[in-house]
């Protein structure tokens, strides 16, 4: 399996990875709004020429403190073609597109997710961090990791995505 780059001809492929995965148009929609803003990244997984597997990140901004350079990534949606779930898949995107993000000049990632996934790639808890989301949602289910030993040292506050996430259920 490769993990790339998104290309332009994988567009159409990434939309039904999406749907399929959600089971809803909504992470699809998001993806289409936010392509080609700033900062983004987008990365596939092929399996034998297939598109089967899609991770995406976009720039949050830190209400509080925090230096005003530091690139600081979210990552969502991840999603894997449902017939293609639980072979590993999903971690590899994952791992490689941290990397990748870390390689672009990314300090930091937070995700908003399950707990019992997200620490085998060296997710904290946020709060650890003295991070908070600005969604009402579980302490524990909001994470970050640092790319940069200490990247996070001089910030602290309420963690925003963009905008275009305030219509994600
Ligand atoms: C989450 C997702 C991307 C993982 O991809 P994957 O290829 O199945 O992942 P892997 O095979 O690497 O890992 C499977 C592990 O993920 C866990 N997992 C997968 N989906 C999970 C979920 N919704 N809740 C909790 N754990 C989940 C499994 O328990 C499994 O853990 P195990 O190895 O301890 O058994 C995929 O399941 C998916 O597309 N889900 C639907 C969309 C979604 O919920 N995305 C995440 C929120 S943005």
């Amino acid at each position: 399996m490769e993990v790339r780059a998104e290309k332009p001809e994988d567009v159409e492929a990434i939309r039904q990875i999406n749907m399929a995965a959600f089971g809803r148009e909504d992470e699809a929609n998001l993806v289409d709004q936010l392509r080609g803003v700033s900062s983004t990244l987008s990365f596939v997984a092929v399996e034998s020429g297939h598109v089967v597997g899609h991770v995406f990140f976009s720039p949050v901004a830190i209400a509080g403190k925090c230096p005003d350079n530091l690139l600081v990534l979210g990552l969502a949606p991840v999603a894997v073609l449902p017939g293609y779930q639980r072979q590993g898949i999903g971690a590899l995107l994952i791992q490689q597109s941290l990397e990748e993000c870390s390689r672009l000049g990314c300090k930091a990632v937070v995700v908003l997710g399950h707990p019992e996934y997200y620490p085998r790639f060296g997710f904290i808890s946020a709060k650890e961090k003295r991070l908070k989301c600005e969604y009402p949602i579980p302490n524990e289910a909001f994470m970050v990791l640092e790319l940069e030993p200490d990247a996070l040292e001089n910030c602290v506050g309420t963690v925003k995505y963009r905008s275009e996430f305030d219509q994600l259920e």
